[in-house]
This record gives structure tokens, sequence and C-alpha cells, in this order.
């Protein structure tokens, strides 16, 4: 068996740390080896303890070695739209995204988005990413061929929408049912696929519908399911408008059993009390995402309400409605969100949430998001010192969290200097 090892600075989180003090809750080498047979991280040592005959040995020093970042939440299919002028939420789906969403329905068209899409996560860092497809079918077959192509763990689904949007775009219950069960049994489980159940959001969703999302996620619980929250002002009245029995915006989903632990729910931004009791009591994940939320002025994620009343929380990109698909300018634009609600991330937070924290939100932990034995070799490599202005910085930093936070308040894609999936390097291997 050909074995690699990897050797630079490895840092790996083992918990969700309790401050900038909490050494226990990650481990850091610093000349650190990693051991990588098929595909599997086998060992994480000392870079002198390791037995490095008939070895490959690849070296990063003095770069750091993470896990790759895990983005929870975003749509391939608007890659093409990322960066779109528009107002806030509902004005910004109808005038853009809803009609570059119908491209889908072109042959052709899926595959080209969905190759482009997987060298931009590589380029900034990302192995593991949640999208949501269009409402094709075929904009799922693109989305998964492509991630068994490059052999990564992708979760992602074919929205469900079958009102207020254009008619090109919308499915019906039956259909969404019969496509969705018919993409779970191509997908789901086939090389790293993983499937998500994905209704849009109550909007355009009828109570038809969300009876049959009921039913899928009945009749899967091995797959996730995904779908938007509380984001915009204009959105909640028009969801309770189309939900006068629900108790608020977040009942409407939990009156058709589609909140559980494996459930991921964009945005989460103005949930009231009951609300986010209902998350903390089933289990759902609230995820972040920063850039999108200032980018649509939809408002500031409270991060510690949420976390004090148990909730589970992830982060993401949320491209298009995002700017960026890196999760450090990500992470940055979250700290500053969290500076204006007078909360504190510090930068052993945002590495967390990154990697094991999302990993976590996935219920994948012990497959991905840590470099441990058994967990999947799927690695960035950050290089701290990628800009002059990086560079700069860092002749004044002092420890690692401060490298990190240099990493996440100036880095980009720049900083990405290597990406391994499955052990296999990727970023280089990029047509460039
Ligand atoms: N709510 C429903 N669909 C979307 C979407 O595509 N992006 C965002 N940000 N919110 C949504
Ligand atoms: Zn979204």
């Amino acid at each position: 068996m050909t074995r690699t090892v990897l050797r630079g600075r490895v840092l790996t989180f083992r918990s969700e740390p309790q401050g900038l003090d909490d050494a226990a809750s990650y481990r850091y080498l610093e000349d650190g080896a990693i051991v990588i047979a098929d595909g599997k991280i086998v060992a994480l040592e000392d870079f002198s303890a390791v037995d490095t005959d008939d070895a490959q040995i690849i070296d990063h020093r003095p770069h750091l070695i993470l896990p790759g970042f895990i983005d929870l939440h975003v749509h391939y299919v608007q890659s093409q739209m990322i960066a779109s002028y528009a107002g806030s939420l509902l004005e910004w789906l109808n005038n853009y995204t809803f009609i570059e969403e119908q491209k889908f329905s072109q042959q052709g068209h899926a595959g080209a988005i969905a190759s482009a899409f997987y060298d931009e996560l590589i380029r900034n860092g990302t192995t593991t990413a949640v999208a949501y497809c269009s409402s094709h079918p075929r904009s799922v077959d693109a989305y998964f061929a492509e991630a068994e192509k490059r052999n990564m763990l992708m979760v992602g689904g074919k929205v469900m929408m079958d009102r207020n949007a254009p008619e090109a775009l919308c499915d019906t219950p039956q259909s969404s049912y019969d496509d969705t069960k018919a993409l779970i049994a191509r997908w789901h489980g086939r090389s790293r696929g993983l499937y998500a159940i994905s209704p849009r959001f109550a909007i355009t969703s009828s109570p038809e519908q969300m009876e049959i999302a009921r039913a899928l996620v009945a009749e899967h619980p091995e797959c996730h399911v995904q779908t938007h929250l509380s984001e915009n002002d204009a959105e909640i009245k028009l969801s309770m408008e189309l939900y006068p029995g629900a108790k608020d915006y977040t009942g409407i989903y939990e009156d058709f059993g589609l909140l559980g632990p494996r459930t991921l729910i964009g945005h989460c931004i103005h949930l009231n009390h009951r609300e986010t009791h209902v998350l903390a009591e089933t289990k759902a994940v609230a995820v972040f995402c920063p850039t999108s939320n200032l980018f649509l002025g939809s408002g500031l994620f409270d991060r510690e309400r949420l976390m004090m009343a148990g909730v589970r929380i992830g982060v993401a990109t949320d491209i298009g409605g995002g700017t960026s698909y890196s999760m450090l300018r990500t992470l940055d634009e979250g700290y500053k969100v969290l500076q204006l609600r007078g909360q504190r991330l510090t930068p052993f937070d945002s590495f967390y949430m990154m990697t094991l924290g999302n990993a976590r939100a996935l219920s994948l932990q012990g497959t991905i998001g840590t470099i441990e034995s058994g967990c999947s070799a799927d690695l960035v490599v950050l290089n701290a010192n990628a800009t002059s202005a990086m560079a700069l910085r860092m002749l004044t930093v002092a420890n690692l969290y401060e490298e990190l936070f240099l990493l996440q308040t100036l880095g980009d894609d720049r900083a990405v200097a290597e990406v391994y999936v499955a052990g296999a390097p990727a970023k280089s291997s990029l047509a460039s």
C-alpha cells in the first residue's frame, strides 16, 4: 500500500473551543505528519515519530494544514449571478435568481456550471458543500456527476418549488415527489454523494407540496433536508399570509414534520423565543450566512442567543446571495456581523466552525472535518504569507490564534496553497 506523508504545521479540532485559552479543544503540531493511505488518514503524529520508509513525503512547511473547509449552504446554480445589483431578498429572487435558474433546463448548461463551481470550491479550500440545485433534475445529475468525477463528498438536492415563481421553474407536488425519489435512488450513497431533500421555502411551496416533502423526509430518514427560514421581514410576512394557521414561520416547517437533526436551515435571523426553542428541541441546524445577510440587507444573525438556547449552528457562503466562495472571507464577515451585535467570535471559533463544527452539523464527524485516523484525507494547506500585506502583518504575529485571525481577515483563495481531496492534490491539478 502506497503511503503519503504530508509534513507541515497541523491544526485540527477536538471539540468546540471555549475561549482563546482552551488548548484542549484542538491539536496543534508544529512539525506534524499526516499519514495517508487509500484516501484516508491513517495517523497524525510528530514528523520525527513517523516511519517514512517507502512513503511519498510532501513537505508543506511552514504552511498550516487543516481539514478541508465545509460550506453548509450554497446555490451552485447561482454561480453566474453572484454580485447582481438588487435590493432585498424578494426583489433579488424575482428579478435575478428565478431568471438565472431557468437556464438549467438547457442541455449542457448544468454540466458547464457544475464544473466551474467545483473549481471555485477547490480554489478556496472547500472540500465539502451542501448545495441547492435548480428545480430541474438534470442540474442534480450534473452536480453529483461532477462530485463523483472529483471524488468529493458533496450533499445536494433538487429544489422543490411549485408556486410564486415563473412557470418554467415550477414543478408540481407530484413531479417533485417523483423526481426527488428518482434522484435519491440514483445519487444518495453513490461514490461520496449524499442527497438533501430541498423544499426551497414556504413561499414557493404550496401546502400540498409541503405534504409531499413530509412524505419524502419520512420515507428517507437517511437523507438531509434543507430549506430557508426567517431571512427577511417581507419574506416572513408573506409566509405567514400563505400559512395563516401556523404559529410562526418556523411553525410552518414544524407542522409538516420537516425539522430534525438532519435539517439544515439557512439564515434564521429574526426568530422569536418559541421558534428558537423549537429549533433547539428538534436539533435542526441554523446556518449563518454572513456575506449574504449583509449583501441582501437581511439582518444580523444572533449567534449568542441561539447558542444559549441550545440551537446547533453552522456557517455557509450562500452563493449567489453570498459574495464569496471563500470560507475565510465568509468568517471575516461573520466576525463583523457579530461585532455589530456586541458578540465575540474567536479565531478558534471560526476555524472550528468551518471544519469540525460544520461536520457535526452534518452528523459527519469522524468522516470529514478533522485530521484523525479513519477520516477522509480532505485537507487544506494555508499560507499566511500569501500576499505582501499578509506577509507584512505576519512579521508581528506572535501566536497561532493571531495567525488564524490574519488568515481570516486578509486571506482568500490566494492563501490556499494546496487542497487534497481523498488524499489527492486537487488545487495544483486544476487547469488554470
Ligand atoms: N430563499 C429562498 N430561496 C433563496 C435563495 O436562493 N437565496 C437566498 N438567500 N434566500 C432564499
Ligand atoms: Zn440559500
